[in-house]
């Protein structure tokens, strides 16, 4: 199979050819996952949580995100590696630089930031030096202190007009990708049709051009809380690699999410 790129994911956002993601933290996973065709491998900040148990995201490292982002980059063929920055790390651009210049090295094709119009500047900054961006709006659990909770954005006009001009000012300043959190369907939707490049959805709706979800979650082994935009797919599966390709499969065919998973 074709190495997935930036222009092939816009391709598939042009011809409506679903998008799967998952979060992925070592190389056996990622070499798993490829092979069920999930096109992005994302080592997210959740790390903190499914993996070292934490309760938020905030007491992730750039060095723990590289570590695993090194692993995951050796276990995969052709998807996408994706590495998220974590909370402090791009407060100002020469440090967001400095930071998503260690994931890039340790093998991540792209890096996600949390946050909206106030982080345009930043992302622009490390497109315009080789590190391409995927932005990341609507819930963003880095901001769970000011935000009072993981709870839905983006339900109130105001907030939803906000979140469009978000989602265009970080499309302009060239991000290559945009993950929408828990935020109504229908919202969703209308970010995907104004946006020309790839939506990611996680609690978004079935319109996005992708769907993201929490590897632990998807094979229902994370003990916490199961937010409603989650899926169990070893209901029915006797091994990981025909949950993970059940998942594949449902994003393609757009059964997943459905109304159940939706806000
Ligand atoms: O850290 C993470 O797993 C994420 C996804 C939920 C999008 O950012
Ligand atoms: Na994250």
């Amino acid at each position: 199979t074709k190495a997935v790129t930036i222009p092939s994911l816009l391709q598939m956002r042009g011809a409506a050819n679903k998008i799967a993601m998952l979060t992925c933290y070592d190389a056996s996973f990622a070499s798993l996952m490829d092979r069920c065709g999930v096109e992005v491998l994302l080592i997210g900040d959740s790390l903190g949580m499914v993996c070292n148990g934490h309760t938020s995201t905030l007491p992730v490292t750039i060095d723990e995100v590289a570590y695993h982002t090194a692993a995951v980059a050796r276990g995969a063929k052709s998807a996408m590696v994706l590495a998220d920055m974590p909370f402090g790390t791009y407060g100002t651009k020469e440090d967001a630089l400095r930071n998503a210049v260690k994931l890039m090295q340790a093998g991540a094709h792209m890096v996600k930031i949390e946050g909206g119009e106030w982080v345009a500047d930043t992302v622009r900054f490390l497109g315009e030096r080789a590190v391409p961006v995927c932005a990341h709006i609507g819930l963003t659990p880095q901001f769970v202190h000011q935000l009072g909770g993981y709870k839905v954005q983006g339900k109130t006009t105001e907030g939803a007009e906000q979140l469009k001009r978000d989602a265009l000012a970080l499309q302009s300043a060239g991000a290559s990708m945009v993950v929408l959190e828990a935020i109504p369907a229908g919202l969703g939707r209308e970010v995907t049709e104004l946006l020309s490049i790839p939506t990611i959805g996680i609690g978004a709706g079935p319109d996005c051009s992708g769907q993201v979800l929490v590897m632990h979650d998807l094979l229902g082994v994370f003990p916490g809380r199961k937010a409603r935009f989650v899926k169990n797919f070893m209901d029915g599966q006797t091994s990981i690699e025909a949950a993970v390709s059940a998942y594949v499969a449902a994003v393609k065919d757009g059964s997943f999410p459905g109304p159940e998973h939706c806000f």
